[in-house]
């Protein structure tokens, strides 16, 4: 009893010795750099648990705080925030180079095997890959007139069979929950495009496959703590679930972009092309993908490319899709004004096609108010510093993490009257019959600089042809789902 008596305030004493000196090491290896004001991080946590939920919205109240760079602690990492768009062109245009890198995170290592361009950090190999990628993905879309009448004929096919599935679904139902159906919609064209096949909406091996989607989002957004804290790999807890689910929702796409692959390498002739793993096999395997520096692509690239370009586009354009629906519900009158707009253009004798859209400009601005309001890609995939560079004067050395808000542009009082109303007319002149072309430009959901996403103009045409067609039918998108006929 004595020596316990003796020992409880030499313990108490030596914990909050040891907790001071931590506190302080914390601090200081990140304000001796003068690295950016932010939030005091807490030890071993940093400041994790003050993102929440919804981490574009935490940034959002400590750039109220801290200005547009700010710095926070994730676990044991170094994390630079920004807002606003000033220092978001300043830092991913004007010093592009130092700020292309991407974080060393686990689990950027482990999709496609390292391969991976999204995921994998700033150089030579990295700048070849993505310029390869670039031209397949322009060659199977947007490259000429040809190109895009093949991909138009894709998403048409593909928006006709939603139709008539949502209408189905809605004779059986007195509501419908479109999720599944929007996503095996929005896999199908990319299937298409990717590997020359579409699949049946009742298919469970492609339900399966991509009913995971939104959780590869989440672990590569903001939030994956295993990432920034490692340890929490080492004993049972629910964060070391999430990453492990992670794991093998990459072996499982992984698995599919192989078959894929080798079937395709099977029935593979040159000059041949038929999609766009034909036009990876072409020039990565012929040796053509090289620099003049002697850096080329080995084969494996091809795998690596495919998951990219098909995984990139399925929860972006997905989610691009459930909003459109959702706010086209919620707002009936601006629907009234599309259906308006597309009977007057185009008439009821056939359905809008590419070519109606300079003319269909509330329709395209409809689309682009959906991309700023809903800021569905709220936060870019973090980015990191690829030398000792600085900010504004604040030193930030390489390595650091960088988060770029997408969000605080687009919700941005200085730039937008009334941000956070919905409002397509916003986009459109004073005569009401063009596009505000500057004020477009304002939004910021497909990134900037050098790793801009490569999907932009793929994704603007896909989206544009899917809202048309869809409400170029004689339907409408009712609180309980969809019916035959204008609401
Ligand atoms: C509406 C749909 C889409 C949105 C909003 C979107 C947005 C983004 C964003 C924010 C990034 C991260 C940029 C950064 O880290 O700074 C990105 C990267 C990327 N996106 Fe998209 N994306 C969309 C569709 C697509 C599609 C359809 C493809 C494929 C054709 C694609 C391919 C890629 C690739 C390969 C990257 C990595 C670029 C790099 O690291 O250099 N995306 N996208």
């Amino acid at each position: 009893n004595d020596f316990h008596f003796c020992f409880t305030p030499f313990l108490m004493v030596f914990t909050a010795l040891l907790l001071v000196l931590s506190t302080w090491r914390w601090l200081r290896s990140w304000e001796l750099v003068a690295g950016p004001p932010g939030p005091l991080p807490w030890p071993i946590l940093g400041n994790a648990l003050q993102l929440g939920a919804s981490p574009h919205l935490a940034f959002l109240r400590l750039a109220r705080r801290y200005g547009p760079v700010f710095a926070l602690k994730l676990g044991s990492r170094n994390v630079v925030v920004l807002s606003g768009s000033k220092i978001i062109q300043q830092t991913l245009l004007k010093q592009g180079s130092d700020f292309a890198a991407r974080p060393d995170f686990p689990s950027f290592q482990m999709i496609s095997r390292g391969k991976s361009m999204a995921f994998g950090t700033y150089g030579p190999l990295w700048k070849l890959h993505r310029r390869v990628a670039q031209s397949v993905v322009r060659e199977f879309s947007t490259k000429n007139v040809d190109t895009r009448h093949m991909f138009e004929k894709h998403v048409v096919a593909e928006v006709g069979q939603l139709i008539q599935i949502l209408l189905g679904s809605c004779e059986r139902e007195t509501f419908i929950e479109p999720t599944r159906n929007i996503i095996i919609a929005v896999g199908n064209i990319m299937s298409a495009v990717c590997f020359g096949t579409r699949y049946d909406h009742s298919d469970k091996e492609f339900q399966q496959l991509l009913s995971h989607n939104d959780r590869f989002g989440k672990t590569v957004g903001a939030g994956s703590l295993v990432d920034v804290m490692p340890w929490l790999l080492r004993f049972p807890n629910p964060v070391r679930t999430g990453f492990r689910e992670f794991r093998n929702l990459n072996e499982e796409f992984s698995a599919f972009i192989q078959t894929k692959v080798a079937q395709h390498r099977n029935t593979h002739k040159t000059n041949m092309t038929r999609d766009m793993t034909d036009s990876f096999i072409d020039v990565i395997d012929s040796g053509r993908a090289r620099t003049n520096g002697g850096i080329s692509l080995t084969p494996e690239f091809v795998e690596s490319s495919m998951t990219d370009v098909f995984g990139a586009s399925q929860d972006t354009l997905s989610t691009a899709l459930m909003w459109i629906f959702l706010l086209l519900v919620h707002y009936p009158e601006v629907q009234r004004k599309v259906h308006a707009e597309i009977d007057r253009v185009v008439g009821r004798d056939r359905l809008p096609l590419l070519s109606d859209e300079p003319r269909l400009v509330y329709t395209v601005a409809f689309i682009f108010e959906v991309m700023r309001f809903s800021s569905f890609i709220p936060v870019t995939i973090p980015h990191a510093a690829s030398t000792d560079t600085s900010i504004r004067g604040f030193r930030v050395p390489k390595g650091t993490i960088v988060f770029v808000n997408q969000y605080s542009v687009n919700h941005d009082p200085e730039i937008w009257q009334q941000p956070d109303r919905f409002d397509p007319t916003r986009f459109l002149t004073p005569a009401g019959d063009t596009i505000d072309k500057d004020l477009v430009n304002n939004i910021l959901i497909f990134s900037l600089g050098k790793r801009r996403c490569i999907g932009e103009a793929l994704s603007k045409m896909q989206l544009f042809i899917l809202t048309s067609v869809l409400l170029g039918e004689d339907t409408s998108f009712t609180p309980r789902g969809f019916k035959q006929g204008r609401a």
